[in-house]
């Protein structure tokens, strides 16, 4: 029998250490799965949770963010920072209004032709949302498959970005990775690189991928992933 596929042993880990007590998980609606991602693109877990609980507690649904006023959005984010985050969040939510019935659309393109959201975002928020197969790329993705495959060369290059999105693309296509754990796939691989491939000093010894990790088994963990050349 084969071992167990990469997807198998990021849930196997997940279920017993991973993050299961996100307020974004329960429940795991679009509106607030999406909120949540922006909030992380440049916030902490443990600071973005606060903001959250209240944000929502304010502005319960989509639409509720869509009529708000700016104002009152550029209010609740105060303390997060990068407020184009909050200006680009209200701009999507009443072009969801206009154009989307006041849904998120299910659909990565159209997503990703809202303000604030990329093709990682996108595929963050179908997968938790909607349990949908797409893999995300973003910063702790590509530190864990740089390490995992020895993927040498800075990951802001596009030669370097484009073999780590085919590398994430093929483990989300892995047959063994069933489709009802699409949205915990995607927060196990978050987990993993927030908890233990950290960027300083990883816990290779806990890490479910130690066994055929490349950069482990070189011992390049600490030269990996390749920094900005300059
Ligand atoms: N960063 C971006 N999305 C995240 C999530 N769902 N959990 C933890 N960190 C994240
Ligand atoms: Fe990261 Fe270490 Fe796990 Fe490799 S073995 S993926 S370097 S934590």
């Amino acid at each position: 029998p084969l071992p167990p596929s990469f997807a198998q042993r990021l849930l196997a880990w997940f279920d017993v250490s991973g993050r299961h007590d996100l307020p974004w998980q329960h429940p795991r609606t679009p509106y607030r799965v999406w909120l949540s991602e922006i909030m992380l693109q440049q916030t902490q877990v443990k600071t973005a949770a606060p903001y959250f609980e209240r944000f929502v507690q304010r502005l319960p649904t989509l639409r509720d963010l869509a009529l708000a006023p700016l104002d009152d959005v550029l209010a609740l984010w105060s303390g997060l920072g990068y407020y184009a985050r909050a200006r680009n969040l209200h701009a999507a939510a009443r072009r969801c209004l206009e154009q989307h019935g006041g849904e998120l659309p299910r659909d990565i393109d159209a997503l990703t032709a809202l303000p604030g959201i990329g093709r990682s975002t996108a595929a963050a928020i179908v997968s938790q949302a909607w349990n949908d197969r797409f893999a995300i790329l973003d910063g702790n993705v590509k530190r864990v498959l740089s390490r995992y495959h020895g993927v040498d060369g800075w990951p802001g290059l596009p030669a370097v970005e484009k073999r780590l999105w085919s590398l994430a693309d093929q483990h989300a296509a892995d047959p063994l990775l069933p489709d009802s754990r699409l949205a915990d796939y995607t927060q196990a691989q978050m987990d993993l690189g927030a908890t233990l491939c950290t960027r300083s000093d990883p816990a290779c010894v806990l890490c479910p991928l130690q066994d055929d990790c490349v950069a482990r088994r070189e011992g390049r963990v600490a030269e990996l992933p390749t920094p900005k050349p300059g």
